[in-house]
């Protein structure tokens, strides 16, 4: 069975100091979850002191982004081979503040998740609707053009180590949640998404979070459903309690 991940996006947030106080929080809750497995994703400059407090316990340590070239004249990009050599287990891809506001594609998607899986780090893929495309009834048509794009040239061989997120924009920072049954309607697609392009098998193995506003009180009843295999969790994600306590729901 899918064993669920509960991974923290700090987005651009923490100072050095804050970061290792909410990286030592994190671990210390650790030891009594059971059954959970644990991540959190500093700031590119935190990584190192974070994973240096994570030192131990049984929480991973991710990126928010990487480049997919190996090294070279790429002024102010992290390879993925750096992310690897600092002791990151996982790089969030394609999340909706770097699509929207920052302008990455599907192609660039792609690319880095090819060269994350190539370094032995598991790609979090993400994917999601913007409000008008919802209401537009294009839910369904957003998220498989996005798979399908995102996923371009990932092998049979490497798909179970990548992990997707589905995050309806409208709910990222907003408060506004989606229903357990909006999340797992789409949750069960992109399951049979992955069951068409992959195998039936493979797509019961990969793991699919939800993100966007999840938090300590709806966190159960959107963990509960059974497609949804974790969360990507960002505002909620700054305080160790919080965190801790949507790892204890699911
Ligand atoms: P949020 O962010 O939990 O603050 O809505 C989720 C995300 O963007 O990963």
């Amino acid at each position: 069975m899918r064993k669920p991940l509960i991974a923290g996006n700090w987005k651009m947030n923490t100072n050095r100091a804050d970061a290792v106080a909410l990286a030592k929080g994190v671990a210390a809750g650790a030891g009594e979850l059971d059954g959970v497995d644990l991540l959190v994703c500093p700031p590119a400059v935190y990584l190192s002191v974070v994973g240096e407090a994570l030192a131990g316990s049984a929480v991973a340590l991710g990126a928010q982004n990487a480049y997919f070239e190996d090294n070279g004249a790429y002024t102010g990009e992290t390879s993925m081979a750096m992310l690897a050599d600092i002791g990151a287990e996982y790089v969030i891809l394609g999340h909706s503040e770097r699509r929207h506001v920052l302008g990455e594609t599907d192609s660039d998607v792609s690319k880095k998740a090819r060269k994350a899986l190539e370094l032995g780090i598991a790609p979090i893929v993400c994917v999601g609707e913007l409000l008008e495309e919802r209401e537009a009834g294009r839910t369904g048509e957003v998220i498989k053009s996005q798979f399908v794009g995102s996923l371009d040239g990932v092998t049979e061989a490497d798909i179970p180590s990548v992990v997707i997120a589905y995050e309806p924009v409208w709910a990222i920072g907003t408060g506004k949640v989606a229903t357990p049954e909006q999340a797992e309607e789409v949750h069960a697609d992109l399951r049979r998404l992955l069951a068409e392009r992959y195998t039936g098998e493979i797509a019961g193995a990969v793991r699919i979070l939800y993100g966007g506003s999840m938090k300590p009180g709806n966190a159960a009843e959107l963990l509960s459903q059974p497609n949804v295999d974790g969360g990507l969790i960002g505002g909620a994600s700054l305080k160790a309690d919080d965190f801790l306590a949507i790892a204890k729901a699911g």
